[in-house]
């Protein structure tokens, strides 16, 4: 097949292998629907401003829709020499319907065309991805509900630092997610343009109407400069951001269920269904999909860099260098995709162990600064308080005691104000019920942060 498109001015025809290197059809194949939905778009806007007879739109929308067909039945040959989907398309559109074919192009260029799929692409998949984070939403919310009051350790330098309420942990990553999808809708805005019309650089000659194939695609507003229309790459930029973060966040929860999914931790076991087996260990079940979510920010984030990079120092206006915008943004799509989707279903299966975390927040200094709160609450000064209580830890640790086991005659060693009452304040729960501040782990404040919460879905 020869790149008839383009092939006037040609005397030699490119080899194969050069062919290959130019190609991108075995990427952008991905965006057919969003081509012919453009085309349609734009063939009924030449025929509605008398550029073309409504007999020829018919026909060339008919012609694509069959290209379509076709290729969805596997019926349609996709040729490297034809460059991209934009060509490949137009190629089986002429093959199919003879030469009104070649009146589809009139008043467009491949490079407001590729815009046009890219944004209808990008548009489409970033409306998914803020229904997918929604939905693992509320998954963590419903998790989130049955834990109130389970007590964990909570850590900072992954120390055992203070008890708060499982739920209270979980939700983080509500929070996280909400601040991703609303960065994910803000940026709906600059990617719901429409770019058709600026055809190569400049507009057209044609009395095209730029209005109305945006009113068709349901583009929000059109690019006032037919220059930046077809150099526009911000929103790939953006959305490779928006996807990086969100993936960072997964990480960081992912990395929180690897650990609490060991031997040591046993805060929770994961469903068989989202664990895997050694080839040699016979006892072992990893948490492979949570280590594979973990590891896959590494490429969201190479894609952001790499697309950064290839935009620096672009002059106006189209370059083929664009052409490399694609294939980080469908990986990075597809990568997301599939994590918020196995997250949700693993979050959604995995068994949290009460008695366990019950007994770990029993067997830890994380009520420790409860204690000092009581000292405080006695009058004693807090920086003494903490000079006391640590020398109550310390002989703990060298008597294999945790502070609820503390003899009472130890305690009033330490402090003459340490009374009996001592051992109802520090029980975790207790530590847990006093903190009544807004936004803090206390059973009552958790159960507000969940109401308010759910209003965000
Ligand atoms: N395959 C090209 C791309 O993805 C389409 C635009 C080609 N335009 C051009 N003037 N060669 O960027």
């Amino acid at each position: 097949m020869s790149n008839k498109a383009w092939g006037g001015r040609f005397e030699e025809k490119p080899e194969a292998w050069v062919d290959a290197f130019n190609a991108s059809i075995h990427f952008d194949k991905e965006l057919i629907h969003e081509d012919i939905r453009g085309s349609i778009a734009h063939v009924t806007m030449l025929a509605n401003q008398g550029i073309l007879t409504e007999d020829e739109k018919d026909q060339i929308i008919k012609g694509l829709n069959d290209v379509k067909a076709d290729y969805l039945n596997g019926d349609m040959e996709l040729s490297e020499s034809l460059e991209d989907i934009h060509l490949n398309i137009e190629h089986a559109l002429i093959q199919k319907i003879g030469e009104v074919g070649g009146k589809l192009h009139t008043g467009r260029s491949r490079n407001d065309q590729i815009a046009t799929d890219l944004h209808l692409y990008t548009k489409d998949q970033v409306e998914t991805i803020i229904e997918m984070i929604k939905f693992f939403q509320h998954t963590i919310l419903k998790l989130a509900n049955e834990h109130v009051e389970t007590i964990m350790p909570g850590y900072t330098h992954l120390q055992r630092a203070q008890p708060i309420s499982f739920a209270h942990h979980i939700m983080t990553y509500f929070w996280m997610l909400e601040r991703d999808k609303s960065r994910f809708k803000d940026s709906l805005k600059r990617i719901d343009i429409s770019p058709l019309g600026a055809a190569a650089l400049s507009g057209t000659t044609y009395p095209i109407d730029r209005f109305d194939t945006q009113e068709q695609l349901g583009f929000g507003s059109v690019y006032e400069n037919s220059l930046d229309a077809v150099s526009d790459r911000d929103y790939v930029v953006e959305t490779l951001s928006n996807i990086s973060l969100t993936m960072v966040h997964l990480s960081r929860f992912a990395e929180e269920i690897i650990f609490w999914s060991t031997d040591e931790a046993k805060f929770v076991t994961l469903s068989d269904a989202f664990s895997t087996g050694s080839s040699i260990m016979p006892q072992k079940k990893n948490p492979d999909m949570a280590e594979l979510i973990r590891g896959k920010v590494g490429r969201t984030t190479g894609s952001l860099m790499s697309m950064l990079m290839t935009l620096k120092g672009l002059p106006l206006a189209y370059n083929k260098d664009m052409q490399e915008d694609k294939e980080g943004l469908f990986d990075a799509i597809h990568t997301i995709k599939g994590s918020l989707r196995i997250f949700e279903g693993m979050v959604a299966t995995m068994k949290v162990n009460e008695d366990r975390l019950h007994e770990t927040v029993h067997q830890d200094f994380s009520n420790a600064t409860e204690l000092a709160d009581y000292l405080v609450l006695k009058d004693i000064p807090f920086r003494d308080a903490h000079e006391i209580v640590g020398k109550i830890v310390l002989w703990c640790i060298q008597n294999d005691k945790y502070l609820l086991d503390v003899p009472f005659e130890e305690y009033q060693k330490h402090h003459e104000k340490i009374e009996e009452d001592v051992y109802e304040y520090l029980k975790p729960a207790n530590c847990l019920k006093r903190r009544k501040s807004y936004g803090s782990t206390g059973q009552e404040a958790v159960y507000e942060q969940l109401k308010v919460a759910k209003t965000y879905l």
